[in-house]
């Protein structure tokens, strides 16, 4: 029985030693080599090629490197192979972190400063306190529920949406299509983390901003997919919202001469949020694949037809 790596091949040897020490019953090859392709039964990648795809007629698993499986494209994976998205403590610590430091820094006006610095003025604005600013996050998956731990602790007033109905302590929840508008008028800062699917593209919109306070903020820290980047500059442009912090766009690498570089109220990061820690995601993986072996439910198993 053997586990096929896909990707960087520093991880690949990193992990192979690893899964030597730890689950040696589950031989771990590292893609070229993938010496007979009918004992793979589990493949681990972050992108798929359809000639990976249709060269492993034993495919069980397909296991994705990153938190997101929009990536992966699933129509050249054959329908009984199971999908699942990596739950690991490095990707939710710098997710966490990301959330964490965008907030905080829309919240204390930074985009602001850094403009009034660049043009040297001296302006110093209001400042409110976190139990003045309500703050939403769209998505309540590991991540998060984690960044609104995370949050809780600096007093902001906080909410959450997603599509079924959650309860969590301290967090006013809503969910599903009747739910978001409620829960849009009341955020001051917008944090999307919600996996892509057809339902979500585009999801941050003219008529999302609309709905939003005026002078509201908006992270997005899930898929450049998501947002409707026109729309986002005609709601800065108008003043009805006033920052944005973006660590993800479409296409990634954004153009050189997108406005997202230039906007003085655009925060722009190169989807560094949630980063796949190789040393900490092994471990992850091992468990997971331990869960398999002794016939117990998969972490982060994906309903393909949900889309997440
Ligand atoms: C992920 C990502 O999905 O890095 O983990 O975006």
């Amino acid at each position: 029985m053997a586990l096929l790596h896909s990707g960087d091949e520093a991880r690949g040897k990193a992990w192979q030693d690893v899964f030597a020490r730890e689950l040696p019953e589950v031989e771990f090859r590292c893609w070229p080599d993938m010496g007979d392709p009918g004992d793979i039964r589990y493949l681990v990648a972050w992108t798929l090629t359809r000639e990976l795809i249709d060269s492993l007629p034993n495919l069980e698993i397909l296991f994705s490197i990153g938190a997101g499986i929009d990536q992966l494209d699933l129509s050249i994976v054959p329908d009984h192979v199971r999908i699942v998205r990596m739950i690991e403590p490095g990707i939710t610590t710098t997710m966490t972190q990301y959330v964490v430091t965008a907030v905080l820094a829309l919240h204390r006006d930074l985009p602001f400063y850094l403009k009034e610095q660049r043009e040297g003025r001296w302006s110093p604005a209001r400042t409110l306190l976190c139990s003045e600013r309500r703050v939403g996050i769209m998505g309540l998956g590991e991540l998060g529920r984690a960044s609104l731990a995370a949050l809780a602790p600096f007093g902001f007033r906080l909410r959450g949406w997603s599509r079924s109905a959650h309860a969590i302590p301290g967090v006013e929840c809503f969910a599903g299509a009747d739910g978001l508008e409620p829960f849009l008028a009341g955020c001051d800062v917008l944090v999307c983390l919600l996996p892509l699917t057809a339902a979500t593209r585009g999801i941050l919109c003219r008529d999302l901003f609309e709905r939003l306070p005026s002078g509201a903020r908006v992270i997005n820290a899930a898929r450049g997919g998501h947002l409707v980047a026109q729309d986002l500059l005609d709601a800065l442009d108008s003043g009805h919202i006033a920052a944005a912090m973006l660590d993800v766009a479409d296409p990634e690498p954004l153009p050189r001469d997108h406005p997202f570089y230039r906007h003085p109220a655009v925060f722009l990061t190169p989807h560094i949020s949630g980063v796949t820690r190789v040393e900490t995601a092994v471990h992850s993986l091992i468990a997971n694949l331990r869960r398999e072996l002794s016939g117990l439910p998969l972490d982060g198993e994906v309903d393909r037809n949900r889309g997440y």
